[in-house]
């Protein structure tokens, strides 16, 4: 009896023993920046920014100086709108400590010269797409290799530009996958982790199909619901879309899965502390923003009557129109102190970055907030009793260019309408 319970003990020991020696790994995460520089203090995004995640990072760097930090992508603006702020983002990320990024379809907005002149300084992994980083790195903390690979779907670049997209050099995922593996197994690494932009279903595919894989961080689209999945012993973790928060794992790996102990995603709200110099230059991207747009334009604009021209016919409307939130939205921007950044103005405003229509804080104040003209256009002849109604901006779909579901989640065409005036 006590030689059985002996060798149970040995046997025990054998299985688990080595999981007692083996350090513990700490990887924070991130991805879906999505060109956040930061919070904009409305309902819909009020979490996240650059200057947050850095504090957080220091934090975490200071309790195990050997932490991995990882992004699996996507981390500037979704349209080709904003390259300027794109560039910054870029910038304040090759601050933050990263140890390894991967390359998301969002990378190419703005064109593939963009991409080479901004990302070239940042440590970018980019393993079916040989032109734009690295095909993998191996690294090491408290004696265990790790190789970081990343991944791209093909398909997912289907909503970029025609030029961008052909332009773009993408081998099958899964043919570079298992060459990988191999590979690996010859360097005898048997620790990797995958920094996914190929969507959740492929990446519970792929951790059915390819029991190597150690860890997938799982970029691209985000469950609103759940962060963790574990296929195959392969957990995948998300942190959710435009870096409202980060992940931090704590774990060990065995026998070639990452085994996670603790698992945190940290909402940056403001009880967090920000990196005031990432901060500071954020400010600075504010103020070069509006400074490059004056510059821009120069001429002078065309008459047309202003909300004011339209009180003197129809003094009853606009008194009605006044009291509604439209006629406060621009008020909102300035008290949140935040009216010089492109990424808000263009809904809080009329008519954004039309000739008639609002475009930089020193000459087209006349067109900030939401004004009558958003939703009529309208010809006045001088002297003329009448007016006359051009356009009319007032169909769901127009109401939606600014009520998205992101920033307007409760809109409903029926009940807003009633409220406009
Ligand atoms: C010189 C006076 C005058 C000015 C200025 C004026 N309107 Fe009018 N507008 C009228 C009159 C008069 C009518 C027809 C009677 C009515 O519906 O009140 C009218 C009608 C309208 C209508 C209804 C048209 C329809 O088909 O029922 C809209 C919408 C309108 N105006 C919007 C505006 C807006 C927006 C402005 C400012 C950009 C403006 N108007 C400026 C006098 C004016
Ligand atoms: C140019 C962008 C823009 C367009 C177009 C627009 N809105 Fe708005 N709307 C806003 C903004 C911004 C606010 C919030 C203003 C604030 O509180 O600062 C708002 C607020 C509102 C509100 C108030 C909601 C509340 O919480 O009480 C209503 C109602 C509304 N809009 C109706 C409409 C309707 C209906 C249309 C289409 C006919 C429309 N809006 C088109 C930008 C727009
Ligand atoms: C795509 C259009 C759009 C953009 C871009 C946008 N907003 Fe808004 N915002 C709206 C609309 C629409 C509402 C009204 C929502 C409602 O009441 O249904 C709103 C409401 C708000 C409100 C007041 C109500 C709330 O939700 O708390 C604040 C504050 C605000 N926005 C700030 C900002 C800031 C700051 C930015 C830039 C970072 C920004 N918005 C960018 C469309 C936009
Ligand atoms: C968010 C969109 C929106 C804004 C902003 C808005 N209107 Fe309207 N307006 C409408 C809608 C919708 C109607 C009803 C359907 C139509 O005529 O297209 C309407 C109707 C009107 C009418 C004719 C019916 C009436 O109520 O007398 C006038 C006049 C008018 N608006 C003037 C104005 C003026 C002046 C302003 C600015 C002070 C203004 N509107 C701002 C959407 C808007």
């Amino acid at each position: 009896m006590k030689k059985i319970s002996v060798l149970l003990a040995v046997s025990l020991l054998m299985v688990q023993g080595c999981s007692w020696f083996e350090p513990s790994i700490t990887i924070v995460f991130t991805h879906n920046t999505n060109g956040f520089l930061e919070d904009c203090g409305c309902s819909g995004h009020k979490y996240g920014g650059l200057h947050r995640r850095s504090a957080v990072f220091t934090t975490v760097a200071e309790n195990d100086p050997e932490a991995l930090y990882l992004d699996a992508g996507d981390m500037i603006s979704t349209y080709s709108k904003f390259p300027l702020k794109d560039q910054y983002v870029t910038e304040i990320m090759k601050r933050l400590r990263y140890t390894a990024i991967g390359v998301g379809d969002q990378e190419f907005v703005n064109g593939f010269q963009f991409y080479e002149d901004n990302f070239k300084n940042l440590p970018m992994i980019s393993s079916n797409m040989p032109d734009a980083g690295k095909s993998g790195e191996i690294i090491k903390r408290k004696n265990v290799q790790i190789a970081i690979i990343s991944l791209l779907n093909p398909a997912f670049t289907t909503s970029l530009a025609d030029s961008i997209q052909f332009s773009l050099d993408i081998i099958p995922p899964k043919i570079v996958l298992k060459q990988l593996i191999e590979k690996f197994k010859l360097e005898k690494i048997p620790n990797i982790v995958l920094l996914s932009q190929l969507g959740l279903e492929k990446d519970k595919e792929l951790a059915s199909e390819f029991p190597e894989l150690s860890l997938i961080i799982s970029g691209h689209d985000q469950d609103p619901k759940d962060s963790l999945w574990v296929v195959n012993e392969t957990p995948i973790v998300q942190a959710g879309p435009d870096g409202e928060r980060v992940g931090i794992l704590e774990g060990k790996f065995l026998s070639g899965k990452y085994v996670i102990k603790h698992f945190n995603r940290i909402l940056l709200d403001s009880t967090i502390l920000a990196d005031s110099l990432i901060f500071a230059k954020i400010r600075r991207y504010h103020a070069e923003t509006d400074s490059t747009f004056s510059h821009v334009e120069t001429k002078i604009l065309p008459d047309n009557p202003s909300k004011t021209e339209c009180m003197s016919c129809h003094q009853d409307v606009y008194d009605r129109w006044l009291k509604t939130p439209h006629a406060h939205a621009w008020e909102t921007l300035v008290q949140a102190g935040i009216e010089k950044d492109p990424d808000c103005q263009p809904c809080h405003s009329t008519n954004y970055g039309e000739t008639v229509g609002f475009r930089a804080t020193n000459f087209t104040m006349k067109w900030a907030t939401v004004n009558c003209q958003q939703c009529h256009t309208v010809h006045v002849e001088p002297g003329a009793k009448i007016c006359v109604v051009t356009a009319s901006k007032n169909t769901e779909k127009d109401c939606a260019t600014c009520h998205t579901p992101h920033r307007s989640p409760n809109f409903n065409y029926k009940t807003y309408l009633q409220k406009v005036h």
